[in-house]
């Protein structure tokens, strides 16, 4: 049944927005955990616009469930990770002029260079996800490069303006849902999962943690930020026992 890992990227861009001390995404892993999340995911970006390096040592210290770290697949944050040692790592691609994360890893078009990032950090232990759009070509990447998981991207679910389009990727999730679990790789999921889309990506087979940011710092706006996280933690479990 799929749980609840929370991005507190969000509650650093609002503190970086004016490069002062609040509000902390430190503070905000413990009250996500309490509220419960079963894992912290955080991307430490190369132009380090919102999570610090402070923030991700300090996140090692007190997160007690996952420590999720989403990373370009580059020797600087191979490096970091090393250090760091997070439960897991997963490879995102970056590019600066971006306003988030576009589009998976193409895992399948970078396999010469991923063995590189991604062995090292599997021999130190630390589990490796790869973010990829749910295709079947990617899938087979992902499993020849040895990952131990994928994260399905969602963002073109989250986006599809229809309900026919929905419909459309959801079956695409479903797919390879069952293909990277057929391939032996643990299923995960995220990108612009909101309170009225989550469910639907909750319910898929094979899916272990969905990771999501953005719709819960906003929700928290409104209801705080452990009623926003525990409302969403509850909607993925009642949708998992659908
Ligand atoms: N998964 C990955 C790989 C991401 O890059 C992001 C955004 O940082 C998320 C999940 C969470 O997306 P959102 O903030 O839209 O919930």
């Amino acid at each position: 049944m799929a749980k609840l890992c929370v991005n507190v990227d969000h509650v650093a861009t609002i503190r970086q927005a004016r490069q002062t001390d609040e509000p902390d995404p430190v503070a905000a892993a413990l009250v996500a955990e309490r509220a419960g999340a079963v894992g912290i995911t955080v991307h430490l970006r190369e132009d380090r616009r919102h999570i610090q390096d402070r923030d991700l040592r300090l996140l090692r210290q007190v997160v007690r469930g996952k420590l999720n770290l989403e990373m370009a697949a580059v020797a600087e944050m191979r490096a970091i990770a090393l250090e760091v040692r997070p439960e897991q790592a997963t490879l995102v691609p970056e590019r600066r002029q971006e306003v988030t994360t576009e589009g998976g890893l193409d895992a399948a078009g970078q396999a010469g260079r991923l063995p590189g990032i991604i062995g090292p950090l599997r021999q130190a232990g630390i589990a490796l996800s790869l973010f990829i759009d749910p295709r079947p070509g990617q899938l087979a990447a992902a499993r020849e490069l040895g990952a131990d998981y994928v994260e399905l991207n969602t963002a073109a679910y989250s986006e599809a303006k229809t309900p026919a389009g929905r419909k459309k990727e959801l079956e695409a999730l479903r797919e390879a849902a069952l293909g990277a679990r057929a391939l032996g790789l643990g299923v995960h999921a995220g990108h612009g999962l909101t309170y009225l889309n989550a469910g639907p990506v909750a319910a898929l087979p094979h899916l272990e943690e969905l990771n999501i940011g953005h719709s819960i710092v906003a929700h928290a706006v409104f209801v705080g930020f452990e009623r926003a996280v525990r409302e969403m933690a509850d909607l993925i479990e009642r949708a998992g026992r659908s």
